[in-house]
């Protein structure tokens, strides 16, 4: 794959306009070193290649808030311990060109270690491997003992963390770290977690200063902050603390969906890892006590979900995919739809509100001049079957066709 995408005039039967949730008939896309610069045939070099999907429907590349393109579903618990530490970066290879092959041409990678995900997109960037544009975050922060620490071993194998921060300005700290190898997002863990060992969904395990501090260090150096909340109180003092994206957001109320709105924060819900856990946790070596969390936050999490949409809060797509395999993120939008979105709703979330969340709404996100060409092609009406996006016809990245 060449490091800069060529030119192409991609021609469809329809495009679809998410700003508006509309169609617009035989677009005439053309894409000149990666980006749209007509919508109409116009300004089309004579070399550039032609992409016909004929019958098929076009919608923006799809674009998730949550992966770790570095975690391998069917290694779950204690069985990861059995492979070397570098073992994570090479699965993110594959893991990235499922991805994108998928139909997902740009992820939020929220947190690896050895700053993979930076290696990921530096490879990807470069044409030397394919895959999808990544935000990465580099490792994960949180307090020492939390979900964003490793608990797995005891105390005599202990190593230093580059995730563990302890009071705002070790948060602080942690930010500028991240940043200087190479993030583009932070992310932070402010309660515990399912897939973490020995804490609880409720908990909160960072303070509102915590998250202010790590805040106002990303801010300040243009990064937007994902927090990882499951429980009311530490949603609540994300919200309050500053954070752009809140990350699973299991335990809403209406207060914490009425903060959402009044301070801007988008709710990035993986409604979809529920059911591959249930059904394929156990196999795959998963905690029991992380299926017994799973059981306890599915449930309740898509109630909240359909809240949140019936509030009008900020919605996201955010899968977690990591859980469930590389490439399985579409089947997130059926269940989306089941817990209150319509699909233009649903398809919206993955596109002009991730887009905006990310801080990148020029790039992605959107068939716009201007924007990079990011396409994929169903077949079908996405509007009326959402289901049409699990398995799209082409995919295209900044103009170049990848599937
Ligand atoms: N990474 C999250 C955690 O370990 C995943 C939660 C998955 N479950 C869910 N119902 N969303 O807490």
């Amino acid at each position: 794959a060449p490091a800069v995408a060529q030119s192409a005039l991609i021609t469809a039967d329809r495009v679809l306009d998410v700003e508006r949730g509309l169609y617009v008939q035989n677009p005439q896309i053309v894409v000149v070193d990666g980006r749209i610069v007509s919508l109409d045939g116009s300004g089309a070099p004579a070399d550039a290649e032609r992409i016909d999907l004929k019958g098929q429907t076009l919608v923006p590349g799809l674009i998730d808030m949550h992966v770790h393109l570095n975690g391998v579903a069917d290694i779950g618990g204690y069985r990861g311990l059995q492979y070397t530490d570098s073992f994570w970066s090479v699965m993110g290879v594959p893991n990235a060109e499922a991805t994108l092959k998928a139909g997902f041409t740009t992820v939020r990678n929220v947190g690896s270690a050895n700053y993979a995900d930076v290696a990921l997109r530096q490879a990807i960037d470069a044409g030397r491997i394919e895959g999808p544009r990544i935000v990465a975050a580099g490792y994960a922060i949180g307090a020492t003992g939390g979900h964003c620490d490793d608990n797995f071993l005891p105390p005599s194998y202990e190593l230093p963390s580059n995730s563990t921060a302890d009071g705002p300005g070790e948060m602080a700290a942690r930010v500028k770290q991240m940043r200087k190898y190479g993030a583009e997002v932070i992310k932070i863990c402010a309660t515990g977690g399912v897939f973490s060992k020995g804490t609880t969904v409720g908990e909160q395990q960072l303070t509102e200063d915590e998250i202010r501090a790590a805040v106002e260090a990303a801010h300040l150096l243009g990064l937007k902050v994902a927090a990882h909340a499951h429980g009311n109180a530490g949603i609540k003092a994300a919200i309050r603390g500053g954070v752009d994206t809140v990350e699973h957001a299991s335990f809403l109320d209406d207060e914490a969906i009425r903060l959402a709105k009044e301070y801007g924060a988008a709710f990035s819900m993986d409604i979809y890892n529920t059911e591959y856990t249930l059904a394929e946790g156990e196999k795959n070596g998963v905690l029991p006590e992380s299926l017994a969390k799973e059981r306890q936050v599915g449930t309740v999490q898509r109630e909240s979900f359909r809240r949140a949409v019936k509030g009008g809060a900020k919605m996201v797509f955010g899968s977690d995919a990591a859980i469930f395999p590389h490439g399985l993120n579409a089947r997130q939008f059926a269940v989306m739809v089941r817990f209150g979105m319509t699909p233009l709703q649903a398809i919206q979330a993955a596109t002009i509100n991730a887009a905006d969340a990310l801080g990148r709404e020029a790039d992605v996100g959107a068939i716009k001049v201007g924007a990079w060409g990011d396409m994929v092609a169903v077949t079908g009406d996405p509007l009326s079957d959402v289901t049409l996006l699990e398995n799209p016809s082409a995919v295209i990245k900044g103009g170049e066709r990848v599937r």
